[in-house]
């Protein structure tokens, strides 16, 4: 039996405005098994981001239930959601979210610093993630000084800091021209059958897309296709 990695159940997320009220999720449902790669795909506005934000237990659901990773996250405080994100949880955003001040060996140890403060433990195992994405020669650069391609596997090597069972990337490419975003995404996809890893991410590039096992399609809030490839 695979445990789900992620069980959404009628989940609904209204913004209300003064304006008139935003369904931004108008009842979705899916169950996503550990392992997995998933892309979740529609027009702009549809959801994804705000699918994304809810799993990450960045925000609470108007209603509707989600566990993530075995845990009930309605029934999580904020601290306990902060726990399990930064414990069990990696993040890759299109506008990369490194520091421009921080070296890429600080950016990528940030997520744990509050844990293990600068140890050389953290420091080895961030050098050893910098290894992975293939910018051992760049440790002490700074962020303006690296390609966006370059920076975005910074953005990956920051993900995978706490080796992570879920990995969370909200159009991971976006930002990238197509020759850099297959680099992305072969690292990407690499990184995650060798952890045995769970990702999910948004996009809207169909290339994208039919490189992972899974698609969801949303449309208006709602989920209106859930196709698996070969
Ligand atoms: N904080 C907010 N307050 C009010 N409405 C919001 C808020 N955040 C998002 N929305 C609305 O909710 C809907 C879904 O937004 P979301 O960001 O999830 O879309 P998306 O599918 O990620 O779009 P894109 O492809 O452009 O990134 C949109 O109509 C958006 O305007
Ligand atoms: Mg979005």
């Amino acid at each position: 039996m695979s445990q789900s990695a992620i069980q959404a159940d009628n989940l609904r997320k209204v913004y209300g405005r003064s304006d008139g009220d935003v369904n931004a999720l108008d009842g979705v449902s899916f169950a996503i098994a550990a392992g997995e790669t998933v892309a979740v795909t529609g027009p702009s506005g549809c959801g994804k981001s705000t699918l994304l934000s809810l799993i990450a237990g960045l925000d609470r659901p108007t209603s509707g239930g989600l566990a993530v990773l075995g845990q009930d996250l309605g029934e999580l405080s904020e601290d306990g959601l902060a726990d399990l994100r930064r414990r069990h949880m990696g993040f890759v955003f299109q506008s990369y979210h490194i520091l421009p001040t921080l070296t890429v060996w600080e950016n990528v140890m940030l997520p744990l610093v509050p844990q293990m403060g600068t140890s050389l433990e953290l420091k080895g195992r961030a050098l050893h993630c910098i290894e992975r994405v293939g910018l051992e020669r760049r440790i002490r650069h700074l962020p303006g000084e690296l390609s966006g391609g370059e920076q975005q596997r910074v953005g990956l090597a920051r993900a995978l800091i706490a080796d992570p069972a879920l990995i969370l990337a909200d159009e991971p490419t976006g930002n990238l021209d197509s020759e850099s975003a297959g680099i992305i995404l072969d690292l990407l996809f690499e990184l995650v059958r060798d952890g045995q890893r769970t990702v999910l991410l948004t996009t809207h590039d169909r290339g994208v897309a039919q490189r992972c096992g899974r698609e969801l399609r949303m449309r208006d809030g709602r989920l209106v296709a859930d196709e698996r490839g070969k």
